[in-house]
């Protein structure tokens, strides 16, 4: 088992996190501070579509880009935790507006590979994470302002997810949910129930005051809408892999409830999209329009 001391952890840096919640998606987007400085990054954008109208538009991303001009930040990174399957980012939209890098996790380059062939997409389409400005490799180290921030590989939902890990604040992506959430799948292709188990144990060998941010919340059980919790909860309470659950039986648990699940409402589009930092692709006459392979995933 890999050992999270071996990152480097900076406990003393305390950035300001600010949420926006997308009720479309269920996903959480995150603006992240540094304290002393006006920098900031942001973490997972959601960019909205009407996919029976085929329309996008702009509100949630919007929402963002005011929250930023308002405050005076100056926005250094846009970070994907992963290829995510449930909704398109909006990182190419905020950064035409703002500036800043766009950086996702290195293994971006498999998920290309395995989609470009889904999609039947041409050799136009690189499969070689150039459509980012930063490949992230397990432990690459970067600044936000006078942020200490780093990477851990974190594969099992998807091979290219990452876990950021700023000061004390952890963005974990998909590779848990609230104490009473769990985990998510495991089933997409290059997804891997004990790899995720694995990438879970690192990251519950950070400090037990971590701070960590979800990517997603459900609201279980009818509960209001969470997403942040700490090291320390997670492994006494997650349902999933809490309370020292073994490798073995999350396997088990995590393939026969992973085979219970629809398929996502906004994976087609959100690939597509998403393999390519965000832009959306383009026919022969330059206009903008999205494929849906049948019988293909
Ligand atoms: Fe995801």
């Amino acid at each position: 088992m890999e050992n999270t001391m071996q990152y480097p952890v900076n406990m003393n840096v305390h950035p300001e996190v600010k949420a926006f919640f997308d009720p479309q998606t269920n996903t959480i987007s995150y603006v992240v501070k540094d304290p002393g400085s006006d920098s900031c990054a942001v973490i997972d954008s959601v960019m909205d579509i009407d996919y029976s109208a085929g329309r996008i538009t702009y509100e949630h991303a919007d929402e963002i880009i005011d929250y930023i001009r308002s405050e005076g930040l100056k926005l250094e990174w846009l970070i994907e935790t992963h290829v995510h399957a449930d909704h398109l980012s909006a990182a190419p939209y905020i950064q035409e507006k703002l500036g800043g890098k766009i950086g996702i996790g290195d293994k971006i380059t498999v998920v290309q590979d395995t989609f470009g062939k889904v999609f039947n997409e041409g050799t136009e389409f690189q499969r070689d994470g150039s459509q980012f400005d930063r490949l992230f490799k397990d432990r690459d180290t970067y600044q936000i302002g006078g942020m200490p921030a780093f990477a851990i590989h974190t594969p099992g939902h998807t091979p290219a997810c990452m876990v950021h890990v700023i000061g004390d604040a952890a963005f974990v992506g998909d590779t848990l949910f609230m104490p009473d959430g769990g985990s998510a799948r495991a089933d997409f292709p290059g997804g891997d129930a004990g790899e995720l188990y694995d990438s879970i144990q690192k990251v519950l060998t950070l400090p037990d005051d971590m701070r960590l941010f979800m990517c997603h919340d459900y609201g279980p059980g009818g509960r209001d809408i969470q997403w942040e919790t700490t090291v320390g909860q997670e492994k006494a309470e997650n349902i999933h892999v809490g309370k020292g659950t073994s490798r073995e039986e999350f396997i088990k648990f995590r393939t026969e409830r992973d085979a219970t699940l629809a398929v996502p409402k906004l994976i087609l589009p959100s690939l597509q999209v998403n393999m390519r930092a965000g832009e959306v692709p383009t026919d022969k006459d330059g206009k903008p329009m999205l494929k849906l392979p049948v019988n293909a995933l």
